[in-house]
């Protein structure tokens, strides 16, 4: 069994949940490339490696591409199945009701577009989980930033009118496990509830015991390369392993920074 993306947030969770895995860093393999020789037996491979700068894709169309569509297409070429990580950046946000598998997409970003034609390169004999708005007790994340900015300022401007469900990669690596059991295809696997960017911010403080506040600016006053769906929760109608609300994921990752 194989993981990509070994190195980022996701792919050390799934490390630590499958440790009979063998989990690549970049360095060992990057997935813009054929697969170096020696991997052809896999029998599975969780696929985390991911260009995720959704600005920086904006201006690098092209080499978020190469990783997302091509590097896709070349985890699949192992000929193992595979399960690939989506985004809820493949919708464009004007729904009111949380999307479910069987919505259509319509990406408003270059990532998100990137991150859809992945989903085609992954193949039949995938699961694609879309998933949204990651966090862990490591790498770049909203939880560490928010940690970092409240324990410097008084005060800290996040945006409130974008809402989604911040995910704990502790538990999309647990329902990874749980997801192999069941048939291929797309699956939303998201944390329980949802809330705006806003809200997370203060519950990070609340938390942390952190003595910051939240105030609540529109996106329109925090402009940003790439546009985000306004509303992306996503829930699952075909039976997706379900996952443990978003506030008890946030109380493990900061159990796990302690
Ligand atoms: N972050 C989110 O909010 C979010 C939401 C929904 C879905 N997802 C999806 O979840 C998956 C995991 O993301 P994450 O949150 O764990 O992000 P992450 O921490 O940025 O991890 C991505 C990993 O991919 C590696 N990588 C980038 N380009 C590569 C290449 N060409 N070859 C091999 N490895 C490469 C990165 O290595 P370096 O560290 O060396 O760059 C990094 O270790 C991705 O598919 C992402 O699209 C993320």
């Amino acid at each position: 069994m194989l993981i990509t993306g070994g190195g980022g947030q996701l792919g050390r969770a799934l490390a630590e949940e499958f440790p009979e895995a063998r989990a690549l860093t970049r360095a060992e393999w990057d997935v813009a490339l054929p697969a170096p020789p020696g991997l052809v037996e896999s029998e599975l491979v969780l696929h985390a490696a991911a260009w995720t700068d959704v600005d920086g894709a904006e201006d690098d169309p092209q080499s978020a591409a190469a990783v997302n569509v091509g590097g896709t297409g070349n985890v699949a070429e192992l000929g193992a199945p595979l399960v690939y990580y989506s985004t809820d950046y493949v919708f464009d946000g004007r729904a009111r009701t949380p999307y479910v598998e069987s919505d259509g997409p319509n990406p408003l970003s270059v990532y998100g577009r990137t991150k859809l034609h992945g989903e085609a390169a992954a193949g039949e004999r995938a699961w694609i989980v879309r998933s949204s708005w990651t966090f862990g007790a490591t790498g770049h994340n909203f939880v560490r930033t928010m940690l970092r900015l409240g324990a410097e300022r008084g005060e800290v401007a996040v945006v409130d009118d974008q809402r989604g469900c911040p995910t704990y990669v502790g538990h999309l690596a647990a329902a990874t496990r749980e997801l192999l059991e069941r048939p291929f295809g797309i699956w939303h696997v998201a944390a329980a509830g949802e809330c705006t960017w806003a809200d997370f911010a203060e519950a990070v403080f609340e938390e942390a015991g952190l003595d910051c506040r939240v105030r609540r600016i529109a996106t329109a006053e925090l402009p940003r390369p790439a546009p985000r769906p306004s509303y992306s929760v996503l829930r699952s109608d075909k039976g997706a392993p379900q996952l443990p609300h978003w506030r008890d994921g946030l109380r493990e990752c900061l159990g796990r920074l302690a």
